[in-house]
């Protein structure tokens, strides 16, 4: 079956990279959103900026799912540090990804227990080991991790807010939509993989630290082309 894989990146700065490489034959915009699609080294893709946070990026998945039909969902953008292993400039190749911020435990389920019985949603395994060799052939220099991604609808910029992210959930990074990708893709079948590159450390330096990387550091730059890279691996 020939693959479509939808990419997601919550801001302008997250996707534009990506579009500026594609050679986009059509546009369609729903719900707010601007999905190009088109290709990218050899493949079909649809390109979209979802909005931030896990109900955009929800509405966003299942968009390119039913819509344009996308057989793999790539998201991916920046995130803050969790991990004291992970670095500013580092890349994370999501294995599984949770929502810290979703929590019936008053009546009896875990915290982040969505579908019962299931915290976290597993990425696809094959998706994993492509991103990880692909990542570590394109950016030798490049730490790159593999593990759990906790997602929620905040922007993580105290030392609090960080260590109960650690304690309760554990995890390598935070950021606002990949687990809300993942379910919906768990939800429809889909395979998906959340790529982030480690903009900030999520604490009271991560508002300046974000800016800085976001606009001006060559990450972006470096994280897109092994982005690219893998698209045209699995695509
Ligand atoms: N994306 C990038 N940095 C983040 C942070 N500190 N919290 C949530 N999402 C992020």
């Amino acid at each position: 079956m020939k693959r479509i894989i939808g990419i997601i990146g919550a801001m302008e700065e997250e996707v534009a990279k990506l579009i500026a490489q594609a050679d986009i034959t059509a546009t369609e915009n729903i719900a707010g959103m601007v999905f190009r699609v088109g290709s990218l080294g050899g493949a079909d893709v649809v390109i979209v900026r979802s909005g931030m946070g896990k109900v955009n990026a929800g509405i966003c998945t299942q968009l390119l799912v039913t819509r344009f039909g996308a057989t793999h969902i790539i998201n991916t953008g920046f995130a803050g540090a969790l991990s004291p292993e992970v670095a500013l400039g580092n890349i994370i190749v999501s294995t599984e990804a949770v929502q810290h911020d979703f929590d019936v435990s008053p009546l009896g389920s875990r915290k982040g227990e969505i579908i019962a019985g299931m915290v976290a949603f597993p990425a696809d395994k094959e998706l994993v080991s492509s991103a990880c060799r692909v990542i570590a052939e394109t950016l030798p220099d490049v730490s790159v991790h593999s593990g759990r991604i906790c997602s929620g609808d905040q922007f993580i910029s105290e030392k609090a807010a960080k260590e109960r992210i650690i304690s309760e959930f554990g995890g390598l990074c935070c950021e606002m939509e990949g687990a809300a990708v993942a379910q919906v893709c768990t939800l429809n079948n889909v395979p998906f993989l959340i790529l982030r590159a480690i903009s900030d450390s999520a604490d009271e330096s991560a508002g300046e630290d974000f800016n800085f990387s976001v606009f001006q550091s060559t990450v972006a730059e470096e994280f897109a082309k092994a982005v690219v890279r893998l698209i045209e691996v699995i695509g």
